[in-house]
């Protein structure tokens, strides 16, 4: 009996579909092999169960990752940008208890909804306290967005993206931060709203109230 290779929840449809496409992955696990991918083997499925099984990756799905703590301008450009570039976009909100988050959880996918509802295929959800690599393969999703401010996000941000492909395959796709919000992150603009400064050109409009709120 001929094996089938298929990598379901392991690798991408897009990496899947050209040789799924052309028949020669559903005859010959050879193609796979010589790309040297790791795959799992399943015996004796036919080319169309294969291709049931493959259907329901068939969508672009990226995942913007983040504690949100709170979100920013700089955080909702990169998701617009990602909403215009993939079919669905996750905004995954990490608990990260090991950070002392200054909202909680529900606040922080309070703010982030308020402020997505008015872009297209955006949805927010909890990250859990799991691997994001599991959360990406379990929400059917290839992709993670991440956004790069400087050369400091990138040395951090490259390790995380080759693991977390080695994991499951979930690729990362980097983008480069616009120049008004590379100096932007959550910690700074808690310090500078705590100590009166003026933080509106920066957040969204749900987080400026919360923020003053919490001052
Ligand atoms: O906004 P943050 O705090 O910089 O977001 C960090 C986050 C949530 C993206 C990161 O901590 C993360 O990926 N957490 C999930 C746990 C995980 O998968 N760790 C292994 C990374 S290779």
């Amino acid at each position: 009996m001929l094996q089938q290779a298929a990598a379901i929840g392991k690798y991408p449809w897009r990496i899947l579909r050209p040789l799924c496409a052309a028949g020669t992955f559903c005859s010959e696990s050879i193609p796979i092999i010589a790309l040297g991918l790791r795959v799992e083997i399943y015996s004796g499925a036919s080319g169309n169960q294969m291709r049931q099984k493959c259907r329901f990756i068939d969508m672009l799905r990226a995942v913007c990752p983040g504690s949100f703590d709170p979100l920013h301008n700089g955080h909702v450009e990169v998701i617009a940008r990602a909403s215009s570039l993939f079919d669905e976009v996750i905004v995954a909100v990490s608990k990260n208890p090991s950070k002392k988050p200054r909202f909680s959880l529900e606040e922080r996918m309070d703010m982030a909804r308020e402020t997505m509802t008015l872009l297209r295929g955006i949805t927010v959800e909890p990250m859990g306290e799991g691997l994001l690599a599991e959360f990406c393969r379990d929400h059917g999703a290839g992709v993670i967005v991440k956004g790069l401010r400087s050369a400091v996000d990138y040395n951090y941000e490259v390790p995380m993206a080759a693991m977390n492909r080695q994991l499951t395959g979930v690729e990362t796709v980097f983008l480069s931060a616009d120049s008004h919000y590379t100096h932007l992150s959550s910690t700074l603009l808690k310090e500078v709203s705590g100590l009166g400064g003026d933080i509106s050109d920066y957040v969204p409009r749900a987080v400026y109230k919360r923020l003053k709120d919490t001052r």
